[in-house]
């Protein structure tokens, strides 16, 4: 399964966890005569909160890793979530030192829960709820073909893939230092991006359907079509290599 796939998934599940919490307090604190057990309302809410940190660490140690290879501006889209998820956390922070330690500012409790629920909705929608409708629910690529691509085709010269095996090994390197998170060189499988495998020898690009040219993989590193993150500080003779390694998927 993709790894944006899982993460939707996994986003989804957050959404309900905060579905569950709003209810249970709502039930213990909001009704007049009581339906349920409070007890047990309190131990379900306890549970889904901490299933839910579980999740959100989870998700966030991805979101994170994704960043650091990026090394890109967010997208608007992507600053929102950042921003809907930093505030989540700092205000469960809040909660729990409002309920542990912090007790005179115990009546606020309820309104940061409420916050952290709708924040959640912010949050999953700018990302998961996002990729999840851009993808039909997982069954097309993140990439359609046919979306206008954002940015122009700058002129690139003639490329010939290299073949010494300097050039292969520098460009294997580079790729696993730079690429390998979101790509699988051995596969077509997508993970963010999609596999590489045979990437030169197919007619066409998985994700733009630009003919397979050495011209449009450079291309595509220093001017990605969508999502990809910009790698125009690689100088040529990097992108070069990673192209002869390329080559030989
Ligand atoms: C942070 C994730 C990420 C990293 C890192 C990454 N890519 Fe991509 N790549 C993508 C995504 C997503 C796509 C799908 C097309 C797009 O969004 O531009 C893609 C598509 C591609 C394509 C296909 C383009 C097409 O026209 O179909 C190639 C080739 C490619 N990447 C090469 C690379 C190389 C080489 C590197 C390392 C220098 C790299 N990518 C690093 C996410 C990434």
């Amino acid at each position: 399964m993709p790894i944006l796939l899982l993460k939707s998934i996994l986003s989804i599940v957050m959404v309900v966890l905060a579905v569950i919490v709003m209810f249970t307090m709502f039930e213990v604190f909001g009704r007049d005569g009581k339906r349920y057990n409070i007890e047990k309302l309190k131990k379900i809410h306890k549970a889904n909160g901490i299933i839910y940190i579980a999740l959100y660490i989870f998700i966030a140690y991805f979101c994170l890793n994704y960043i650091l290879q990026a090394k890109a501006e967010l997208s608007p889209r992507a600053a929102f979530h950042f921003v809907f998820a930093l505030t989540v956390i700092v205000l469960f922070g809040l909660k729990i030192s409002f309920i542990r330690i912090y007790r005179q500012f115990y009546g606020h409790v309820k309104t940061i829960g409420l916050l952290i629920a709708l924040l959640t909705f912010g949050m999953t929608g700018t990302s998961g709820g996002y990729y999840l409708l851009a993808t039909k629910f997982g069954t097309e690529p993140f990439n359609l073909n046919g979306i206008e691509t954002k940015h122009e085709n700058p002129t690139v010269a003639k490329i010939i893939a290299k073949t010494d095996e300097e050039s292969i090994r520098k460009g294997k390197e580079l790729y696993e230092s730079k690429c390998y998170f979101c790509h699988d060189a051995y596969s077509m499988e997508w993970g963010v991006g999609p596999g590489h495998k045979g990437i030169l020898k197919n007619p066409m690009l998985p994700a733009s359907k630009k003919p397979a040219t050495p011209e449009n993989i450079a291309n595509q590193i220093r001017n990605p079509y969508k999502d990809m993150p910009s790698f125009s500080y690689l100088p040529d003779e990097d992108v070069l290599n990673i192209i002869a390694f390329l080559n030989t998927l």
